[in-house]
């Protein structure tokens, strides 16, 4: 445990805040206090959005730029973008191998790199790394292995970033009801028992941000 964090009047980025976990987590950061800028591919029309690629590290430079600028800071950031492709890798192809890395990844790689000079001491940035990431499974091997490497890169990132006083969460829930699943770019899901809600998940993880831990295993979740 580290030093809690105020919520209230911190500025925070979601990377990925209009999908099913990144849009309770705005939500639960706004009604704690923060203004809350949302980040994604898409147009939503709302002034605190940003539409930017985030697999493009000159993407990620320009949204945090963006928000420090506009907003004078840049105290939460959280990384709840992402895509999953299913499928044995016999039948995977490059191009999906390419995507599901370049995304979850490299996106996240080039979003902290963008981020943290920027990040105040007592900041906090948030990974999503997910269960996959402590047990890979047949038939995800992709998607578990482009999240694997995101967990151990924020494993060494929250002690790079110590010395700035930056705490890094990486979150690991288990299988959650946000339509993932349905959206694979590749391959169809397995059929999965149900998960568990995206708001309880996203309380959770804002709860994190606010109390001063330092990592979120699939355990955290349980209860
Ligand atoms: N749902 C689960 O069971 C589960 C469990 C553990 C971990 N996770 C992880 O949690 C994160 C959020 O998952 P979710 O279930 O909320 O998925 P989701 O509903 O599909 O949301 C994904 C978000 O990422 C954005 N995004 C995708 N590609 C992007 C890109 N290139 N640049 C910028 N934004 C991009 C999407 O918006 P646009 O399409 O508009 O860009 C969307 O806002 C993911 O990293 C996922 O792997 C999910």
């Amino acid at each position: 445990m580290e030093a809690a964090l105020n919520l209230t009047n911190k500025v925070a980025l979601i990377a990925g805040g209009t999908g099913g976990l990144g849009q309770h987590i705005a939500t639960e950061l706004q009604s704690r206090g923060c203004t809350v800028i949302t980040c994604s591919r898409s147009q939503n029309g709302e002034s605190h959005h940003i539409s930017a690629d985030l697999r493009s590290p000159d993407s990620a430079q320009q949204a945090i730029s963006h928000v420090v600028e506009k907003y004078g800071s840049l105290d939460i950031v959280v990384n709840a973008m992402g895509v999953v492709a299913f499928g044995e890798i016999g039948t995977t192809s490059i191009d999906t191998i390419e995507e599901v890395f370049l995304t979850n990844t490299f996106g996240h790689i080039f979003l902290v790199q963008a981020a943290l000079p920027h990040m105040p001491k007592g900041s906090v940035l948030v990974g999503i790394s997910g269960v996959i990431a402590e047990q890979n499974l047949p038939g995800m091997s992709v998607y578990g292995a482009s999240k694997a490497a995101v967990r151990s890169f924020d494993e060494a990132m929250s002690r790079e970033a110590r010395k700035n006083g930056v705490r890094i969460i990486d979150a690991r829930p288990p299988h959650t009801e946000t339509g993932l699943a349905s959206r694979a770019i590749a391959g169809t899901a397995p059929k999965f028992p149900v998960g568990l809600d995206p708001e309880i998940v996203a309380k959770r993880i804002v709860a994190a941000i606010a109390s001063g831990e330092t990592d979120l295993p699939s355990t955290a979740f349980s209860n």
